[in-house]
């Protein structure tokens, strides 16, 4: 098995994006990737696509193809990888299966989606495909109530409040704030969030990560190769997935994602590495409770106490760990294909230092935490500046 290293990355804003179809969006992404890699088309061997709703949203299929045919990349294969809103990160494991395993040198991972064409009802039941049709989303259980239910019951274990819960969309607002591919730059008040309008209760609009359009990419080769196209490589040290039940009422916590506590300690041995090694993380937010659980599940803080600590500001930057530094699903946007490639492109620039005044002192070890409905998926993936 060869080491895996990212050697260029790319993306369109996150938003509502009325002048620009899926194609364009994907095409922008990656041929911006391709560009800040220093490689033509012609040299890419293959590539996977990560997208999750495509269908229903957009009516249209056979993603692999469409974006072959758009990016100029034909006769080369590209595959297009499904696994709800941790579709992107499925397919950057793919991609690093298929470098790693010497069957291809170049290849290109995106994730797309266009969600904003669709009103929220039809978006809604789209995503509500990500959790279990027959016994959830058919009795009407949508994302947002799945997430409240988890929510309350981290409140009634843990003492979480509805603050601490609001304290999440706080930084992550104000992190957006200083990203200009972010949907919202906004900056809101913990007033703010508990003011908003009621989703699911305790979740209110501003708990909840928005409906979104956009594409990431990035460039994959082996790492004995990355220096040769830039002198500072982002080297995967880890990539690791993990399943649990399709339906929330079927796990034996609601308080945590065991897929995310599976995927990371993988990660973590893969790596060679603890939580307090990491620098920097972009963690899956779809709403103010899951960043509260991801950072218990990924051991950065221990179990109960992520509310706190998010109230107290220890994972804003300039804390003792920066999380979700693009603004998080919840700022930066969550168009759910694209999510997990964009995660590695904020990494990628946290660790180059190229992340302007959002960037982490002397960040060189980054985490993305990538879940997949209501945590039936969780994909982690730990990266290294390599200079
Ligand atoms: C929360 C949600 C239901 C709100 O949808 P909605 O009530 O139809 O809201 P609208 O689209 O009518 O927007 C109303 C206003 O609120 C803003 N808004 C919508 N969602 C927002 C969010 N999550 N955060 C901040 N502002 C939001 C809109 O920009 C709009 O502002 P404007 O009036 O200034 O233009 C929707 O964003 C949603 O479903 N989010 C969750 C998506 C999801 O489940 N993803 C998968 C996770 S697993």
């Amino acid at each position: 098995m060869r080491d895996v290293a990212i050697i260029g990355v790319g993306m369109t804003s996150f938003g509502e994006h009325w002048s620009k179809g899926f194609r364009e969006l994907v095409v922008e992404a990656g041929t911006n990737a391709l560009k800040d890699a220093g490689i033509s088309g012609e040299k890419v061997d293959a590539g996977f696509v990560g997208t999750m709703a495509s269908g229903k949203l957009i009516g249209q299929e056979h993603i692999g193809a469409l974006i072959a045919d758009f990016m100029g990349l034909n006769p080369i294969p590209i595959t297009r990888v499904e696994g709800a809103c941790a579709s992107g990160s499925l397919a950057l494991r793919q991609g690093i299966m298929a470098v790693s395993s010497g069957m291809h040198d170049t290849v290109v991972v995106g994730g797309v989606e266009k969600m904003t064409d669709l009103g929220t009802t039809g978006v809604t039941t789209a995503l509500g495909g990500a959790g279990d049709q027959e016994w959830e989303l058919f009795f009407g259980a949508t994302f947002p109530a799945l997430y409240a239910l988890m929510a309350r019951r981290h409140m009634i274990d843990f003492g979480t409040t509805e603050e601490m819960l609001a304290s999440v969309s706080v930084k992550n607002h104000k992190h957006g704030s200083m990203n200009p591919n972010a949907q919202f730059q906004n900056q809101i008040t913990l007033q703010d969030v508990l003011n908003s309008k009621m989703v699911a209760n305790p979740l209110k609009i501003l708990d909840c990560s928005p409906i979104s359009d956009g594409a990431a990419a990035l460039v994959l080769v082996p790492l004995e190769k990355a220096h040769s196209y830039t002198k500072k490589p982002v080297r995967i040290l880890a990539s690791a997935q993990a399943s649990d039940t399709i339906s929330l009422h079927s796990r034996e916590s609601l308080t945590g994602v065991k897929s995310a506590q599976i995927a990371s300690q993988n990660a973590y041995k893969y790596a060679k590495l603890s939580p307090k090694n990491i620098d920097v993380a972009e963690v899956h937010d779809c709403f103010s409770i899951a960043e509260i659980m991801a950072i218990e599940d990924l051991g950065f803080f221990k179990k109960g106490e992520g509310g706190i600590a998010s109230l107290e500001g220890r994972t804003s930057l300039g804390g003792e760990i920066p999380i979700n530094t693009s603004g998080g699903l919840k700022a930066c946007g969550h168009p759910v294909g694209a999510t997990g490639v964009k995660q590695l492109v904020e990494l990628y620039w946290q660790l180059k230092g190229d992340a302007g005044n959002r960037q982490v002192k002397d960040a060189n070890i980054g985490l993305s935490h990538n879940v997949g409905g209501s945590g039936a998926t969780t994909v982690v993936h730990i990266v290294k500046g390599e200079w």
